[in-house]
């Protein structure tokens, strides 16, 4: 039991002994941060998944919804700065929870955040691969056998962006500047233009009674109280996780915490910064969103788009479809750069096979972990109905939070002396509510999203098991015996 309980020494966490072939260069300074957190946060939650929320489950209360998921990223986000400051490592909640709990606690994080990131590139570059033949057909081009397109979309997009990432973090981050501040550029017209065609009637109905939901998919918290979730407060309490998707992402700036210069003070700056522009931009579409038709029109295929074309704002629909685009790209880069991290530092610790934490002569990135992620997403968007599981993604990202949540109040008892270069304010009042929030969200997951985790997670830990529990770092030397025949052989 200690064995997979030993943790690692904090002066360890982000892998120093472990020579120059397996660490980092520096590269990120503050507002390449923030560019990192926009990067990756405004995509399919903001340009589908809000106005599928506000048509079917929230209503106009998907404003609230809004707010609540932010809320809760926000008090999480002040953990994970804390503990980034504390421990600048690109294994992000991994690595927290390797020095805060121990070994297996962190192989189950690592096995949340893989969840998280792999999933989520996957999930975002099928729901891109549609985008992309929208925006074709609405300039007007018929495309031939649309779903065969999107295959191929879907690959092409993932082989360039695994690419980028695996060539260099320079051209990647000069490619993310340019379109975050494109997708930037579209999100201010949606609301500038949404603004112009409010129609404050649209506001009347602002709570919707509570309707029977149409309960394929019950969540925890519906299970529990014996009553479905379409609108009233349950509904909007019940949109909320899925809102959080449209937040996911601000976490992945821990992941970049060991290649930005002064990171204890910029990561917690980054992360924070990004979080509340996000807060207010989401708000802010979701105000017009609901403000310029009836909730009841808005489409839940192209919730932004339709809108205008409703209103007859054709133009805005090629500014919405090439945003949403833009947008969904630096989604899926950033979250493979994030995964590709975490990947690195589990290797790099001996939990997963050691190559996979080596840094390329050549493009000093770490180019084979970041090939066998490419692959893995490839994969997965291409066999798994992975548009259906998006709720996972907010499951790894939400457990993940619990766990550094916890770990602030634990390390400050533990470890009080160790150098902060950002702390929570009121701890442990806040990391308390940043559980109590956490869970909330959680419990008005599905149970089939439960079901699906628990089953990633059993599966994860017999790969500990059977691997990094004995090829940890941390395991004891191995010990050389001899057989009979006299020869040295190593036993650990
Ligand atoms: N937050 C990202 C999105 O909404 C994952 O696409």
């Amino acid at each position: 039991m200690t064995t997979i309980l030993r943790r690692l020494p904090p002066s360890e966490a982000t892998g120093l002994r472990t020579g120059a072939r397996h660490s980092l260069a520096q590269l990120y300074r503050p507002l390449d941060l923030v560019v990192l957190g926009l990067g990756v946060m405004i995509g399919a939650g903001i340009f589908s998944i809000a106005g599928r929320q506000a048509a079917t489950i929230a209503g106009p209360g998907v404003i609230l919804s809004f707010m609540i998921a932010g809320i809760a990223s926000l008090l999480a986000a002040l953990c994970y700065a804390e503990l980034s400051s504390t421990m600048p490592t690109s294994g992000s909640a991994y690595t927290f929870t390797y020095v805060i709990f121990g070994e297996v606690w962190a192989w189950i994080i690592g096995c949340a955040l893989i969840l998280e990131m792999q999933l989520a590139v996957a999930v975002v570059a099928r729901a891109w691969a549609g985008l992309a033949v929208q925006t074709i057909s609405d300039f007007g081009v018929r495309l031939p056998q649309q779903d065969l397109i999107g295959d191929v979309f879907v690959f092409v997009i993932l082989a360039v962006l695994t690419g980028v990432v695996a060539l260099g973090a320079r051209i990647g981050l000069r490619a993310l500047w340019i379109m975050v501040s494109a997708k930037l550029l579209a999100i201010g017209a949606v609301i500038v233009v949404g603004v112009l065609h409010l129609d404050v009637a649209n506001f009347g109905d602002f709570y919707v009674p509570p309707k029977p939901a149409v309960a394929s998919a019950p969540t925890v918290l519906g299970v529990f109280l014996g009553q479905g979730h379409a609108f009233g407060w349950f509904g909007i309490f019940a949109a909320a996780p899925a809102i959080a998707f449209a937040y996911i992402g601000w976490d992945i700036i821990a992941t970049a915490a060991e290649e930005t210069v002064n990171a204890p003070r910029a990561v917690p700056k980054g992360m924070i910064r990004s979080l509340v522009i996000a807060t207010v931009l989401y708000i802010a579409v979701a105000v017009v969103m609901i403000g310029m038709i009836p909730y009841t029109r808005i489409s839940t295929d192209a919730p932004l788009s339709s809108a205008f074309k409703v209103l007859g704002v054709d133009w805005m629909v090629h500014v919405i479809d090439l945003g949403a685009v833009l947008g969904l790209t630096t989604v899926i880069l950033v979250l493979i750069v994030g995964q590709t991290r975490v990947l690195f530092s589990m290797a790099r610790d001996g939990l997963l096979p050691r190559g996979l934490s080596t840094v390329s002569r050549n493009y000093h990135t770490p180019s084979r972990v970041t090939l066998v992620i490419g692959a893995l997403a490839i994969v997965l968007a291409e066999f798994v109905p992975v548009l259906t599981l998006q709720e996972l993604v907010v499951m790894g990202a939400l457990f993940a939070f619990l766990f550094v949540a916890a770990g602030v109040i634990v390390m400050r008892r533990r470890m009080p002396h160790l150098e902060r270069g950002f702390t929570v304010p009121l701890s442990p009042v806040v990391p308390a509510l940043s559980l109590v929030a956490t869970l909330w969200l959680m419990v008005n997951l599905q149970v089939v999203t439960w079901g699906w985790f628990a089953l990633w997670m059993v599966f994860g830990l017999l790969v500990y098991l059977l691997y990094g529990r004995r090829h940890s770092l941390l395991a004891p030397a191995p010990v050389p015996v001899k057989d009979t025949a006299g020869r040295g052989r190593h036993r650990r």
